[in-house]
């Protein structure tokens, strides 16, 4: 574990512009990092910084928000934030923007890091995301920005919303059966077994 002792930074790539170029994880690797109770990276794995293309020291210190695309929709912070504030566990699908401009899909698992029972900041734990689930998920999340660039988050909420409910499924439930279809049910059960623990 490594953890920063210096300034807290913003994003230090403001004005990057985004490529349409793909990087895709390794099957069998995994990104960890760790942040404080802002969001700001406390610790980044090898594998972390090999993906998103900064440096550790640029990583190590800096908002999470560094590694944020502009295809995301601000609705699925929201709800990670307003999750893992609750001392939830979360899963989500991530667009990840790397310092040369290209991107890389994951999912996500973020999680509140204890000391003696108090929350001292956030873990996340990340998987490739499953082709197929991309498929999907590229359009949900492009609707979702779409009502949000109208009308806001709370029109993105709606849109969420409505289709979480013609789908009868809960949030969780929708990300979970998504990213199970990738890999089948056998798969499933051992990538969260294993790496999401
Ligand atoms: C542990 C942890 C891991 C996170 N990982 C990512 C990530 O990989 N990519 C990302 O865009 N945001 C990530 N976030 C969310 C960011 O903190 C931030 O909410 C998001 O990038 C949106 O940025 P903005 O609120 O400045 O628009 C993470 C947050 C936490 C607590």
């Amino acid at each position: 574990m490594e953890y920063y002792a210096g300034v807290k930074r913003g994003p230090v790539s403001l004005d990057l512009q985004p490529l349409d170029e793909e990087v895709v994880l390794n099957k069998k690797d995994y990104i960890v990092s760790r942040t404080d109770l802002k969001g700001y990276i406390t610790y980044a794995n090898d594998y972390f910084v090999e993906i998103c293309a900064y440096s550790k020291d640029e990583l190590i210190g800096a908002n999470h928000n560094i590694i944020r695309h502009p295809d995301m929709p601000r609705i699925v912070f929201k709800i990670l934030w307003e999750r893992i504030k609750k001392g939830e566990k979360v899963f989500a699908f991530v667009k990840n923007l790397r310092k040369d401009g290209k991107f890389y899909w994951v999912l996500a698992e973020v999680e509140p890091a204890y000391r003696h029972k108090e929350v001292i900041g956030y873990y996340s734990f990340r998987v490739r995301a499953p082709r197929h689930a991309l498929k999907e998920i590229t359009k949900v999340y492009a609707k979702l920005l779409e009502a949000e660039k109208e009308g806001g988050m709370k029109a993105s909420r709606k849109v969420l919303d409505d289709f979480l409910s013609s789908k009868k499924l809960t949030y969780d439930e929708y990300v979970q059966k998504l990213f199970k279809s990738g890999f089948g049910f056998g798969g499933f059960l051992r990538s969260f077994g294993n790496i999401f623990r």
